[in-house]
């Protein structure tokens, strides 16, 4: 039996990311939620990373930046009696694989949303990540402070376009400059928004009861007569939160506020933080893995390289599934059979990089990694085991590779194989001739491969253009039915990095003209390491 204190250091981890489209309001949010964390003491001290701080090609000064930044890779603070992980997840023209599978690493995501532009296209693909494993979803409707739309249809817009019902905590009062707070649900009580507060933790003004007059005194009569109506309304035709719903990924709670004004971002912390999962069982190849698991086990889910070209210091980012880490420990690496005794793992308490003592389910640790971890990896106290659900992701974006000195193909080719290994990027080999392939989902990735080709690969390699619009991992049960899809798809027909079939689509309607011709075979999205 484990001991009480260690299943009350687990029970009280909550490990969570944000997702959204850029410039909904992430890295504010961040802001807000570390300040309330009191890991700030004052907001504006995270560094943002909008588009406009950098430039595209410059991606060298962005990792510079990321050595900084790293240490908000992952963000653990104390709220209530609560730990939690913030899990940042790369967003702008960094946004890349990595931000797909940090979240498979989560217990459990808060979705953004600009709630004057609704569900936006970003927001839609992530989603579709975490639907991977039915992670439940708290959304924080943004910029209240800005004219909205109309909250109802907003709500309507996530239970169409995201599957899931809506259950508002919060109802905003008013927005734009007649923003005056929210009213909670739950409490039955009118929150009040002050200006000019957006850096501090606001003095709370709250007002009990929805017919309260004191509300008219405060909101005016129109607005508190509309936020009646709008009440009676929204209790009778939006759905009730329900926790056995919520944790299934089905519904999800909605809050409004303004990061920027820093209002509503506590009400949305005390909801995640109540109802959101402790650190979550783990499916491997052969059994669940209970995070109450006395003995250690974990799975690497990203690897950050070059944070400090100095060094060639690689991260492996290790998300804790069972037991706990102790300075100076073995464990066991899987993959290669080997017992390795770890003694500077990095943990990330408030946003600062130190060496850890310890660390359990539910954490983020880093190891310092010298090409010896790929993504997918599991280590564990001795146990043969193979973490599964941390995919790669089918690639939006192809470029043929070539090089500048035909003579190096070889080291290219192996640059590119041990860049995929680390999932910096994907590579394809099509069957029919001896081009190389790149494709990544996000742009900044095709600069990190070529900058590294050249530092650790001494290749010096440029891109064209090429027709491809989208990639999936193929097979089928049916020998026969492959072999004829093999024979007639020959010419868009590929190997990846790791020699497993791809079928890359020169376009999307090639692509479902495929997919409708040959029932038989499978086109997946993800493939498992
Ligand atoms: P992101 O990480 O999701 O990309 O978004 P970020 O927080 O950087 O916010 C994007 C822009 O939206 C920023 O303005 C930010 O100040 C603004 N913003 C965030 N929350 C709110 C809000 O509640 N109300 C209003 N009105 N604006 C909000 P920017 O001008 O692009 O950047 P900055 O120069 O102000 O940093």
């Amino acid at each position: 039996m484990a001991n009480q204190d260690f299943l009350n250091e687990i029970n009280k981890r909550r490990t969570f990311a944000i997702i959204s489209h850029p410039d909904a309001g992430k890295t504010t949010i961040t802001e807000k939620v570390l300040l309330f964390g009191r890991a700030i003491q004052t907001a504006g001290t995270v560094k943002g990373r909008g588009s406009a701080q950098h430039a595209k090609s410059d991606w060298m000064e962005m990792e510079k930046e990321r050595g900084i930044s790293v240490t908000t890779s992952v963000m653990q603070f104390p709220f209530n009696d609560r730990l939690v992980n913030l899990l940042d997840t790369p967003g702008h023209e960094d946004f890349s694989e990595d931000t797909y599978r940090t979240l498979t690493a989560v217990d459990s995501c808060l979705m953004v949303i600009d709630a004057a532009k609704g569900v936006e296209d970003r927001t839609r693909k992530l989603m579709e990540v975490t639907r991977l494993r039915d992670t439940p979803i708290v959304t924080f409707m943004n910029k209240l402070d800005r004219d909205i739309r109309d909250p109802m249809e907003v709500m309507d817009e996530v239970e169409t376009e995201l599957n899931m019902l809506c259950a508002p905590i919060t109802w905003p009062i008013g927005c734009g400059k007649e923003f005056k707070g929210v009213y909670h649900l739950h409490r039955d009580e009118v929150i009040l928004y002050q200006t000019g507060q957006g850096h501090t933790i606001q003095d709370v003004k709250t007002i009990k009861g929805i017919d309260n007059p004191e509300i008219d005194a405060a909101v005016g009569d129109e607005l508190a007569a509309t936020l009646r109506d709008e009440v009676e309304l929204v209790q009778g035709a939006s759905s009730e939160f329900d926790l056995e719903l919520f944790l299934s990924g089905e519904l999800t709670p909605v809050y409004f506020g303004t990061a920027l004004g820093n209002f509503g971002v506590d009400h949305m912390l005390e909801g995640l933080t109540e109802w959101a999962p402790a650190p979550m069982s783990r499916a491997s190849k052969d059994r669940e893995v209970a995070a109450s698991e006395e003995k250690f086990t974990g799975f690497v889910f990203k690897i950050q390289a070059n944070m400090d070209p100095k060094h060639r210091d690689r991260i492996a980012f290790m998300r804790i599934v069972s037991g706990k880490y102790q300075k100076g420990m073995k464990m066991r690496h899987v993959r290669l059979g080997k017992d390795i005794a770890v003694s500077d793992a990095v943990t990330f308490m408030a946003g600062d990089r130190s060496a850890a003592e310890e660390a359990f389910a539910g954490d983020i640790i880093g190891l310092h990694n010298h090409g010896t971890i790929q993504i997918g990896d599991t280590f564990s106290q001795g146990e043969e085991l193979k973490f599964t659900g941390i995919p790669n992701f089918a690639p939006e974006m192809f470029r043929r590779i070539r090089l500048k000195d035909p003579l190096k193909q070889k080291q290219l080719l192996k640059g590119l194989v041990q860049l995929s290994e680390e999932g910096a990027v994907q590579v394809f080999r099509p069957l029919r001739n001896n081009d190389l392939i790149v494709g990544a989902v996000g742009v900044l990735q095709f600069e990190v491969v070529t900058a590294r080709l050249k530092t650790e690969y001494k290749v010096e390699a440029i891109y064209e253009s090429i027709s491809v619009a989208t990639a999936r991992w193929v097979g089928s049960e049916n020998t026969t039915k492959m072999n004829e899809f093999e024979k007639k798809a020959y010419d868009n027909l590929a190997l990846d990095g790791g020699d497993n079939l791809t079928y890359i689509a020169p376009t999307m309607v090639n692509l479902n003209l495929a997919t409708e011709r040959y029932p038989d075979v499978e086109f997946r999205k993800t493939r498992e390491h």
